[in-house]
């Protein structure tokens, strides 16, 4: 998919959109994969985009500095993503970049690749052209506010920045992470909340699930379950949608 042939016409032709959104290692990721995979879904993980594209940037030797929105949309448009059996595979030059994108310079340049509108407006063409041809789990900042005002479900996840920490550290380190190590961790993750702030919206209209005491499974559960209930919702009927007395004529309340 490139700028130039994405479908981005609205609607999504009867597909289910649930939105996940969160802070950084909120788990939503993880989670959001976990259910696409229970309710046979694919799974999209937005992020990676804009990592793709620092990625993209990164591999063109030009300095950070230098990165222009102009310059970031011909990277952008280097990036693709590949289907595969339950999401989507991030590609530059039509070659998986999955372990690319999680290295420290990737994570330290996206924030500012994460603010420019172009790049912005790209990743949300990206993320909502797979919906109209899939059943889709998405998980990023605004997936609920700015690409999907209209899903099927919207989840916001937090947790404490100390468990978020301690959780990064240990699927990072395969171990139990030391109390220095996870204040370390637990101070760059203020740091990045903070470089995305602007973007990590909570959709009025989201459920919010604090994670920091339920294990993923629960969470999984959780979403699961309100993706089944907000499936089976249906238009009210007149007896449920009307009120039995009208309301009076001027409008007041008593
Ligand atoms: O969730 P993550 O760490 O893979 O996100 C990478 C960067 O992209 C991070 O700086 C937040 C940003 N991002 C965003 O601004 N909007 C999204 N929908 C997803 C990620």
């Amino acid at each position: 998919m490139s700028p130039d042939n994405v479908d981005d016409t609205p609607g999504r032709g009867g597909h289910v959109a649930v939105a996940i959104d969160g802070p950084a290692a909120s788990g939503k990721s993880s989670t959001a994969q976990w259910v696409a995979a229970e309710l046979g879904f694919r799974h999209v993980d937005s992020g990676a985009l804009y990592r793709a594209t620092t990625a993209a940037a990164l591999r063109s030797g030009v300095p950070p500095a230098e990165w222009t929105a102009a310059f970031l949309l011909t990277q952008a448009a280097r990036v693709s993503l590949a289907p595969n059996e339950t999401s989507f595979t991030p590609q530059v030059d039509g070659e998986s970049v999955t372990e690319e994108i999680r290295r420290p310079d990737v994570t330290r340049g996206v924030p500012h690749v994460a603010q420019v509108p172009a790049v912005r407006t790209w990743v949300n063409a990206q993320v909502r052209a797979v919906a109209r041809s899939h059943d889709v789990v998405c998980d990023g900042r605004d997936m609920g506010t700015a690409v999907f005002p209209d899903a099927d479900l919207k989840v916001f996840l937090v947790a404490d920045p100390w468990e978020r920490a301690r959780r990064r550290l240990i699927q990072r380190l395969s171990r139990s992470p030391t109390e220095e190590e996870i204040a370390e961790e637990t101070d760059r993750l203020v740091q990045r909340d903070a470089a995305d702030v602007t973007q990590t919206v909570q959709a009025k209209d989201a459920v919010l699930i604090d994670t920091t005491y339920l294990t993923q499974a629960e969470q999984v559960e959780r979403i699961v379950a309100l993706v089944r209930a907000a499936r089976l919702r249906r238009p009210l009927t007149p007896w449920e949608g009307l009120p039995l007395v009208p309301p009076p004529a001027d409008g007041s309340i008593d």
